[in-house]
This record gives structure tokens, C-alpha cells and sequence, in this order.
């Protein structure tokens, strides 16, 4: 019997035309682009899935919010929109705009950092890592083992191993760390969601040795929905309870309201303490603008005070997830390995196991990427050691825990017929698997590297 999966709770008012170009034309686009996908032209992209991050589609309600939004440099309307529904929504008393995730990180990372050597998270995002090293500390991950294996179930892939966590406290300090922080969903481990009783125990493991716990909350309602599912306690709970539980006693979280908010631009910090909240809005005027605006337009507050709403509807959530799970579905039936269960915002493909004959220094899951792009003008991008870098101690290659090649499906965007392409696309790769080389890096930046890199096959 076929499963039956949540439809779409909504109809197509606009459409954008794309175009399709030849195999021989992809062949050369990521030539020129010299096998870096971050340098191909978007019109040159049949499906994008480089990003869930901004690629949303705004909804009739959002668009018609753009027209009200109010451009006052000081007070604007939209601001005290989004203050009333950002604090119902997370309980915190203390919410700062910013113009997007990374600027919430710098704001307030600088902060909970200064004169502290490291950051412990369940696992750091690229740009949070970048913030953690920026701010002159580690960043530590310490995800549940439960996650390196890509094939075995496990509910809870994304939450954080709490007796590791307490054996690093031990060992480096609890003076010597800044902030532990509860990233949700775990998008490095592939998406995977963490549950309220984790956080739970995380939390008190932090403030038991009188560290700031902070959440990365890019996507918390993704996660509030998995553990509906998944986590008996809140099985009859509402969307909205679980936030409340999972934001229980946080000190304070980052967010980027680019994904669950299905904004194309935006960032929050939160926090509980006025002291703190007094820094962080020193820092938001020097570094993103004046605090009613915080880096963002009028127009795009009032489409994030809607789209905070839109984004916790749990018949949405339900036919979110439920795209991701139609997908994997294919890719079981194929035979391709993926991190499984599915996550919230991507399907992680396993690149070391559908090409084991790549080592991580030639770069398995960005060669999968190439792959894709040749085969179906699909943009995937990688998630292993070619993002991770080299290490910024001894320079040397990193290894990373995963080689994925990341294949992040926007919100409300692509149809079930673009879901089918994506999965064919890649039965066709599993064919002819042995043939793909790997790759190697010709010029690179020293932080953040993947989004400049240049590259070239492996003859
Ligand atoms: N934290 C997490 C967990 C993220 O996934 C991202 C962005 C950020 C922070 C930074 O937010 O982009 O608004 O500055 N992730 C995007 C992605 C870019 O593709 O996964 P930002």
C-alpha cells in the first residue's frame, strides 16, 4: 500500500518560468563555474536546492503585509507587530531584530564569548563556528553517537551526547566556556530534530555549572513538530506548547528567520536577562542599525510578524515534513542512503556510501553535487570535509564526521513532479557510480571556504 502524505494546504497564485537547459550547456556552466556551485548563475538552476535559508514563498497574506510595512527609521508599526508575536511565540521578554542568522550570531556570540576559550554545541553551524572562532574561541560539537550512523534509526538524531558534554566541562573548565548551545533542528547532522527531554537536560547540565544556555533556533518550529511525533510526553500537545517547552528557562537564542518564519531576509536574538538584552542592543546599533529596525526593512518586518504565524501551522508542518518523507521514500526504494529518518529541511544524501571509492580529502559529497547539476540542473551543495575546511591550528584537511551531499528542499516552493526529478536524477548517478571522480581545490580563502573555492576533476 502507498502511504499517504499531507498535500499541499494551499493553491498557486504566481508562478516563476525557469529555464531548462541541455546536459552539454550544464556540462560547461559548472566548468566555468569552476565546479564551485555558489559561482552557477540561478537562471542556470532548474531546481535549487542549495538553501532552505531566504527561498521560501511568501504567502497572499505576506505579500499584502509588504504594502503596510512602515519605514520609520525609529518606532515603526511593523516593529511592535513582530515584538508582540515573537514574545507570545517564545515566551522570552527581551526580542532584538536583525537583518539574518549570522548577524544574531555576531551580536550576541561576541558577547557571551569575550574572555572565554570555548563554545560546546550539539553541533555548530558553518557560520556559528565561524562566529565562535571570530569572537578568538573553539567551537566543540557534541552531537549523540546515534547520528554518525547515517542508516540506523534513531528518533533523536540531533541531540546532544550530555555525558560528553559534561566529561568536556570537566576537562577544559566550566570557567573557561562561553555558552553551550541546542542548535534545532541539528542541520549539520542532516536536519535531525532534538527533543524537549534533551534540551531539558542539557539546559540543567549548563546552568549546573553556571553557563549561559543558548538556543540556535533557525528551525524550532521544524523540530517542535518532530517531537509531536516523536516524544510521548507532547504527543497531545499543541505546536505552540512545545515552543514554550523547548524555550523553557533558555537564557537566551539566535535565530534566522529565513527558514521557519518563510521570510527571504531576517534574524532575531532573544534573551531573559535586562542586563544582557542592554549589550545586545549596544551592539545591534553599531553593527546592524537602530533597534526598531535592526538591519531590516519595514516592508520585510511586517512579512515576518505573518510569516512567525505561518510557519507553526501544524497542517503546514505536516505537509513540510511530509515532502521531505515522500522523498526519502524514492531514495529507499533506490537503494540510496541517506541520513535516515529524513529530516526537517533536507534529504543529507550519504556521498560516502553511494561513492565509496572518493576519499574525503577529494571531496565525495561536492563531487555528488557536480553530479547532480550535469544530470538534472539540480544545485545540491556539500555538507562534509570540502564545507568544513582545513583546521585553523595546523591548516591541514579536516575529516569530517559525514560526507553529505545536501539537498535542502525550499518552503512552499517545488511540487511533488520537481520531488520525482530530484529522486530520478540520483538512480541514474547510482548507475553509473563508479565512474565519478573526485576533486581538488585549486584557490581557496581561509574561513568559510566552500562559498569561493575553486575547483577541478581528478583525471
Ligand atoms: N544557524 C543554523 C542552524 C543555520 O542553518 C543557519 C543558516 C544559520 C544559523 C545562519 O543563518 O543564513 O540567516 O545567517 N543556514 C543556511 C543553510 C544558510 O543553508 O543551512 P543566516
Amino acid at each position: 500500500m502507498k502511504p499517504i502524505y499531507f498535500p499541499e494546504p494551499f493553491r498557486i497564485k504566481s508562478v516563476e518560468p525557469l529555464k531548462m537547459l541541455t546536459r552539454a550547456e550544464r556540462e560547461k556552466k559548472i566548468a566555468d563555474a569552476d565546479y564551485n556551485v555558489f559561482y552557477l548563475a540561478s537562471q542556470d538552476v532548474y531546481i535549487d536546492l542549495l538553501t532552505d535559508s531566504g527561498t521560501g514563498a511568501m504567502s497572499s497574506q505576506q505579500w499584502a503585509g509588504v504594502m503596510m510595512g512602515d519605514e520609520s527609521y525609529a518606532g515603526a508599526d511593523c516593529y511592535y507587530k513582530v515584538q508582540d508575536t515573537a514574545k507570545k511565540i517564545f515566551g522570552m521578554p527581551y526580542i532584538q531584530l536583525v537583518h539574518q542568522g549570522r548577524a544574531a550570531e555576531k551580536v550576541l556570540l561576541g558577547i557571551l564569548l569575550s574572555g572565554k576559550k570555548y563554545a560546546i554545541s550539539n553541533m555548530h553551524f558553518d557560520t556559528t563556528r565561524a562566529h565562535v572562532e571570530l569572537a578568538g574561541a573553539r567551537a566543540i560539537d557534541c552531537v549523540v553517537p546515534e547520528a554518525l550512523d547515517t542508516t540506523k534509526y534513531y528518533d533523536f538524531k540531533g541531540n546532544m551526547d550530555c555525558k560528553r558534554l559534561e566529561q568536556y566541562i570537566k576537562e577544559l573548565g566550566a570557567e573557561n566556556i562561553g555558552v553551550i548551545i541546542m542548535t534545532i533542528t541539528n542541520n549539520s547532522a542532516g536536519g535531525q530534530p532534538v527533543s524537549v527531554e534533551n534540551i531539558r537536560q542539557t539546559r540543567k547540565i549548563a546552568h549546573k555549572h553556571g553557563i549561559k544556555f543558548m538556543i540556535d533556533a533557525a528551525r524550532y518550529a521544524e523540530n517542535s513538530y518532530f517531537v509531536k511525533q516523536r516524544e510521548p510526553e507532547f504527543k497531545n500537545s499543541t505546536i505552540d506548547e512545545i515552543i514554550k517547552a523547548i524555550f523553557e528557562d533558555a537564557d537566551c537564542f539566535t535565530m534566522s528567520s529565513k527558514k521557519d518564519a518563510i521570510v527571504n531576509m531576517g534574524g532575531l536574538v532573544g534573551c531573559r536577562d535586562k542586563a544582557l538584552f542592554e549589550l545586545i542592543k549596544q551592539r545591534t546599533i553599531s553593527f546592524e542599525g537602530f533597534i526598531t529596525y535592526g538591519g531590516m526593512s519595514g516592508r520585510d518586518i511586517e512579512a515576518l510578524a505573518i510569516g512567525l504565524q505561518e510557519g507553526i501551522d501544524e497542517n503546514y508542518l505536516k505537509y513540510r515534513i511530509g515532502q521531505m518523507q515522500y522523498l526519502a521514500a524514492r531514495l529507499d526504494e533506490a537503494g540510496i542512503a541517506y541520513q535516515s529518518p529524513v529530516g526537517g529541511h533536507a534529504v543529507f544524501i550519504d556521498a560516502k556510501k553511494l561513492l565509496p571509492h572518493i576519499p574525503y580529502h577529494e571531496f565525495p559529497a561536492q563531487a555528488l553535487a557536480i553530479e547532480l547539476y550535469k544530470e538534472a540542473g539540480i544545485r545540491a551543495c556539500d555538507i562534509g570535509s570540502y564545507m568544513l575546511g582545513n583546521d585553523p591550528d595546523t591548516g591541514k584537511q579536516l575529516e569530517a564526521e559525514f560526507e553529505f551531499t545536501r539537498l535542502a528542499i525550499p518552503r512552499r516552493v517545488y511540487t511533488q513532479s520537481h520531488l520525482d526529478v530530484i529522486a530520478d536524477a540520483l538512480i541514474n548517478i547510482k548507475e553509473r557510480a563508479s565512474e565519478i571522480k573526485g576533486y581538488k581545490i585549486v584557490e581557496e580563502p581561509p574561513i568559510l571556504r566552500h562559498f569561493t573555492a575553486k575547483l577541478r576533476p581528478i583525471k
